[in-house]
């Protein structure tokens, strides 16, 4: 019985040992392009602290007075193959981050001011509003805005279950791609002259 132990626990340390070898981490090659498995392996050897870091920074703008700080992959090289990332949402008085959604869970934690959120679904909206210290989910894939509903300026971070979580804004999907004006009416009930409008705000149409 005891043999059986000894040979089972050897066995196991051996198998241990082995995934050892290979790398604890794989940090993104950004040469190359992302994959659903990811980006390839920088080679160990060239992999340096600073891909373990990042400063916010710079930000990109988004329509109505907010800024994106996005920490993904592209940013955080590190990230790669993880299945997390993070980012910095500040939204100026008076302004909101449009109609969006995620290919990843999210968890937003106010920082500064303060937030009320929607999260959209066919049949209801849920609305909530967030002051510093709170924090509030989004499941994936699902439709989700943020106003800044305070008197300063309003910051929150956010986490995602994905290192490129991406951020698919609805205005464009409707108005900033190449599909016809027509189209559109057709398929969203809007009004096409509205929608000629706003293509012409966001350069979409054909
Ligand atoms: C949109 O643009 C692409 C690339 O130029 C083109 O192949 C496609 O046919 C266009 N679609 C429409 C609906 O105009």
């Amino acid at each position: 019985m005891n043999t059986i132990l000894i040979l089972f626990f050897c066995a196991l340390v051996s198998s241990t040992s082995h995934a050892g070898n290979l790398q604890e981490f794989c940090v993104a090659d950004l040469k190359d392009s992302d994959s659903p498995s990811g980006y390839h392996c920088k080679p160990p050897n060239t992999v340096t602290a600073a891909d373990f870091k990042h400063t916010f920074g710079p930000g990109i703008p988004a329509p109505t007075k907010s800024t994106l700080y996005p920490a993904t992959v592209v940013q955080v090289p590190a990230l790669n193959g993880l299945g997390i990332s993070a980012g910095r949402v500040e939204i100026e008085k008076g302004g909101s981050l449009p109609l969006h959604t995620h290919a990843a869970n999210e968890i937003l934690i106010m920082h500064q001011g303060e937030m009320t959120v929607g999260l959209l679904t066919p049949t209801r909206a849920y609305v909530n509003k967030l002051k510093p210290g709170d924090l509030t989910v989004f499941p994936d894939g699902l439709q989700h805005y943020l106003v800044n509903s305070g008197n300063e300026k309003a910051v929150a971070f956010a986490t995602y279950s994905s290192p490129n979580p991406r951020i698919d804004f609805l205005y464009q999907i409707l108005f900033a791609n190449n599909v016809s004006a027509n189209t559109i009416a057709q398929t969203t009930f809007l009004d096409e002259p509205q929608v000629r409008k706003l293509q012409a705000r966001f350069n979409g149409g054909s």
